[in-house]
């Protein structure tokens, strides 16, 4: 038996999208640029696919921009807002992904202030202390906050952000990459001005994704080549990728309700299951609003748990220690920091999907009774 329990790195591809895809790659061959029959083709399957992303979220068609995923998304919201808008001042949390702290140094670097906001114990935004950071200094100010954590699932309130960033004239980012499909967003409602999304978490191929960008914020090319993708980034379009990302989120949304159910199900059976047999459980983030495909477990130190991931791996379970890079290497990962964990113990993200299973939950915790201290059985 081999059981996926690593759906935040990425998902299976479902069936629907790699129809899609195979159908493209079969008979649209055309360059989406070209102007005969067949680049015509070409060029509607992508303006089809922006048009159900665009529905999906309640964008204008002209604000969704297809990439290459949710780093090169994040690269461009922060890079570009700089760069194009007169942002000086960048504030984020110490738990975003790497491929935005990465970018927030690079800034740093060229002269731009970062301030980090405060969390709570579980790793969601003290909202009094960002609106205390968005009421000090006059420079042009960019709020990036993560709406769902990939590593604990802290989930951030999305409209009080909005609010905040409105109220201090201040741009909104928000990386939808973990919750993109998986809850109801809608700009229309809730008006940010970057919003990034990547397929392959939603069900999609890998190496596609898209970037909501407000009509108000006009910005110069991101990839410098020919005028694709209204001129925001250069070259011949991933016309697979796109279709395929679109047939996904598209039956994410229709089947949302659903998917959460079945997921919410196999998470609560799971951490009654670790509750009931393990000794001193703990989880990264016990807030009721938690992102509920994500399951940071702690275990307590113990000789045993040393190579937790490589034993599971070795019983037929893909989990991770934190975010998909640090996976294989064990490494400490930089959010568990942030919420003051413990070093010592053993964190291993579970995080799953609607495919997922009562019975595999059920091996799971069989086989990890070899791996972490069981509770003590009382003999009457
Ligand atoms: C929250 C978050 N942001 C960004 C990314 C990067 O997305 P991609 O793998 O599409 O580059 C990921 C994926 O690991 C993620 O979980």
């Amino acid at each position: 038996m081999r059981v996926y329990f690593d759906n935040a790195a990425t998902t299976p591809i479902c069936e629907k999208a790699i129809e899609a895809m195979t159908a493209v790659m079969r008979e649209t061959y055309g360059n989406p640029s070209s102007i005969h029959k067949d680049g015509r083709q070409a060029r509607a399957a992508i303006e089809e696919a922006r048009k159900t992303v665009a529905n999906a979220i309640d964008a204008s068609i002209g604000e969704i921009f297809f990439t290459s995923g949710g780093t090169e998304s994040n690269n461009m919201a922060l890079k570009c807002s700089v760069r194009d808008l007169g942002v000086r001042r960048i504030i984020s949390s110490p738990t975003e992904h790497h491929c935005i702290l990465h970018t927030l140094e690079s800034l740093e670097n060229n002269g731009v202030e970062i301030c980090m906001v405060q969390l709570d114990e579980n790793g969601t935004p003290d909202y009094a202390d960002l609106e205390r950071l968005l009421n000090t200094g006059n420079k042009k100010t960019l709020v990036s906050l993560m709406h769902g954590n990939n590593e604990i699932g802290a989930f951030l309130d999305l409209n009080r952000v909005s609010e905040l960033c409105r109220a201090n004239n201040a741009l909104f980012h928000t990386d939808t990459i973990q919750t993109m499909g998986y809850y109801p967003i809608n700009v229309e409602r809730t008006k940010v001005d970057f919003l990034t999304g990547s397929a392959h978490k939603f069900h999609g191929p890998k190496g596609v994704g898209f970037i909501y960008i407000n009509g108000d914020n006009v910005l110069k090319p991101f990839v410098e080549g020919g005028a694709q993708e209204r001129n925001m980034r250069g070259g011949t379009e991933n016309i697979y990728g796109i279709v395929g990302l679109a047939k996904a989120l598209e039956l994410a949304i229709d089947e949302q309700v659903e998917r959460r159910a079945k997921i919410e199900a196999v998470r609560d059976h799971f951490k009654q299951q670790l509750l009931e047999h393990f000794e001193d459980i703990q989880f990264n983030n016990n807030a009721e609003d938690a992102v509920y495909k994500v399951l940071s477990v702690s275990f307590p130190p113990s000789p045993k748990s040393a190579l937790l991931l490589l034993n599971l791996d070795i019983s037929g379970i893909s989990a991770s220690g934190g975010s998909a890079c640090s996976s294989g290497a064990e490494k400490g990962s930089h959010v568990i920091q942030a919420i003051k964990g413990d070093p010592n113990r053993k964190t291993i993200r579970f995080s799953f999907s609607h495919k997922n299973t009562l019975e595999e939950v059920d091996y799971v915790i069989e086989k990890l009774k070899n791996m972490v201290p069981v509770k003590e059985t009382v003999v009457a």
